[in-house]
């Protein structure tokens, strides 16, 4: 009888024994595995290149004026201090490798990442990077992101006119560099998920193998390079887009992807006469769709009318952009972004009015997020969110 029950009593033992080995065992044994994909690396150090004195944007500024003062104003110099970046990195849910693409560099960055605890994103092995230059974070993607390698100078020509080392790299200094941050698809964990698609837009879309992102983005110029020197084939560097600032004292410059066709209207209406305007947008002039990049980036086209008393008579607005939702799984609901090359109408139907003078006001604008998502990242009532494509008053009377 005894044997009968100690049989299932040991066997019982052995197991519960086994799980608190496994336990302890588990506890005790953090496997470190090694990063794997590309934006899970920083670039490696980088040492200040022969003839320089640092890798300082501001200082290759004292010979390059041009090129940084067009820098100045673009979303790369502000790719670290922008409000928005700085929000969404404050939060639990923004793993380490958040911040490799918008300061690439090993220098700028305060930790040196060894590799993943058990391979979980949120707990990278850090050391203290000995080399972290807190300056050079500030100025987020800088001239060193793109152009310092191996102690060198990465250039398109091998100028040797410079007094620090140049090597030419054209398969460097390409569109895949650009791709490189500008492309990204991965579900990190199941509410947070990159969507960069830029490159991949652009090499399924008519632009490929005709301009590419730095043709678009860096207009070509013939202009000496540094004071003094004469001129040569040269690009600004103002990476003009969107021309959404980043903050109330940003200027950045603007690239419009869209042309903006709207139908004529009457100056005269009679009291039995309806109303009927349309306006198309065509993405004609960007390489890929529009909006692009970030999912949370929209279009909105607003028509509207007013009577002479600025009382709103009627008034529509349509949306171009995506729908995601995060909870409780990170799932893309809708995408109407234009094309390469697509056009799309939007038309406002307006019944007969009484006598009076009216107003129909029309406006494209770019936004970089909702007014309720600006508040929920505490950005401040101050922070910019649109900007303001096209425009156009049409004033008519009914009579
Ligand atoms: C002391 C002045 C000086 C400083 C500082 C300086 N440069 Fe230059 N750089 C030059 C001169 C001069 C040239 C040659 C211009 C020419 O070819 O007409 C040059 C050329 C270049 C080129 C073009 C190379 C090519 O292949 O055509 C690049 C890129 C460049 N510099 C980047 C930088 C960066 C990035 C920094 C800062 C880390 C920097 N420079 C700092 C003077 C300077
Ligand atoms: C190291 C990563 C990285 C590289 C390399 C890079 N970008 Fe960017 N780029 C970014 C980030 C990050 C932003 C957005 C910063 C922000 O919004 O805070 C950005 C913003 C932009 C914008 C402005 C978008 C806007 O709405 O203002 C343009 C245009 C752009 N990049 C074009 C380029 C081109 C062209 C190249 C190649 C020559 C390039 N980028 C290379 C990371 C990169
Ligand atoms: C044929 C020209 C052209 C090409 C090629 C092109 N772009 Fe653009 N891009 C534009 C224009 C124009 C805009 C302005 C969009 C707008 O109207 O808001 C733009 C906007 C952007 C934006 C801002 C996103 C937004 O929604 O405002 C980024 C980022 C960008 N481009 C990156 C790239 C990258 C990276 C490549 C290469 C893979 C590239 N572009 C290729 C013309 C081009
Ligand atoms: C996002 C990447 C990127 C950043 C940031 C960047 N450059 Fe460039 N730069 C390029 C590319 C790409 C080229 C080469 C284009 C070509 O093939 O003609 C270039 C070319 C140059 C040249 C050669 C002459 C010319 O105008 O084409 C100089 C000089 C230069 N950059 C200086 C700078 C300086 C100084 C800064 C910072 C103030 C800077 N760059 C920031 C991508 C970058
Ligand atoms: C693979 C490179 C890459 C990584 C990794 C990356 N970003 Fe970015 N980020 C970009 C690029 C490129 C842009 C500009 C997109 C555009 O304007 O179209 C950007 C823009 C942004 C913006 C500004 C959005 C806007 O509309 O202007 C925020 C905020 C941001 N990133 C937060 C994050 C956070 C949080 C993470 C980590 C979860 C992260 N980024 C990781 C490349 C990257």
């Amino acid at each position: 009888m005894r044997n009968i029950y100690s049989l299932p009593i040991i066997s019982g033992l052995i197991v519960a024994l086994c799980i608190f080995y496994i336990e302890v065992y588990i506890e005790d044994f953090k496997v470190i595995v090694p990063l794997k994909n590309t934006w899970e690396f920083a670039v490696p150090h980088q040492e200040i290149p022969q003839g320089l004195v640092s890798l300082s944007a501001k200082d290759c500024g004292v010979c390059h004026v041009q090129h940084y003062e067009e820098w100045q104003k673009s979303t790369h110099a502000n790719a670290w201090t922008d409000m928005q970046f700085q929000a969404e990195l404050k939060k639990e849910s923004s793993p380490f490798m958040c911040i490799n693409c918008h300061i690439p560099l090993q220098n700028q960055q305060e930790y040196i990442i060894k590799g993943l605890e058990n391979g979980d994103i949120y707990q990278p092995v850090k050391e203290k990077n000995p080399h972290f230059d807190a300056a050079l974070q500030l100025e987020g993607i800088t001239c060193a992101s793109c152009h310092v390698r191996d102690n060198m100078i990465i250039g398109p020509t091998g100028s040797t006119l410079a007094p620090h080392p140049v090597k030419k790299d054209n398969n460097h200094l390409s569109e895949k560099l650009c791709i490189g941050c500008h492309n990204a698809t991965a579900v990190i964990t199941p509410t947070l998920a990159c969507s960069f698609q830029t490159g991949d837009e652009w090499k399924a879309g008519p632009f490929y193998n005709q301009k590419n992102c730095i043709s678009c983005h860096m207009p070509e110029i013939n202009r000496s390079v540094v004071a003094g020197m004469p001129a040569r084939k040269s690009r600004f560097h103002s990476f003009p887009a969107s021309g959404i600032p980043k903050s109330p004292t940003h200027h950045p410059e603007h690239l419009e992807s869209l042309t903006f066709n709207p139908s004529p209207i009457k100056k005269l209406y009679s009291t039995t006469d309806s109303l009927l305007f349309s306006i198309t947008l065509t993405n004609a002039h960007a390489g890929h769709r529009v909006p692009t990049g970030n999912p949370e980036r929209f279009i909105i086209t607003e028509m509207k009318i007013t009577d002479d008393n600025g009382q709103e008579i009627s008034k529509k607005q349509e949306r171009i952009g995506e729908h995601w939702e995060w909870h409780p799984v990170v799932e893309k609901i809708s995408d109407n972004n234009l094309d390469p090359g697509e056009s799309r109408t939007y038309s406002l139907k307006q019944k007969p009015l009484s006598k009076g003078k009216y107003k129909l006001s029309v406006s494209v604008s770019k936004h970089r997020l909702t007014p309720e998502s600006a508040k929920y990242n505490k950005l401040g009532s101050d922070y910019p969110l649109l900007f303001v494509a096209w425009e156009k008053e049409y004033e008519f009377v009914v009579k």
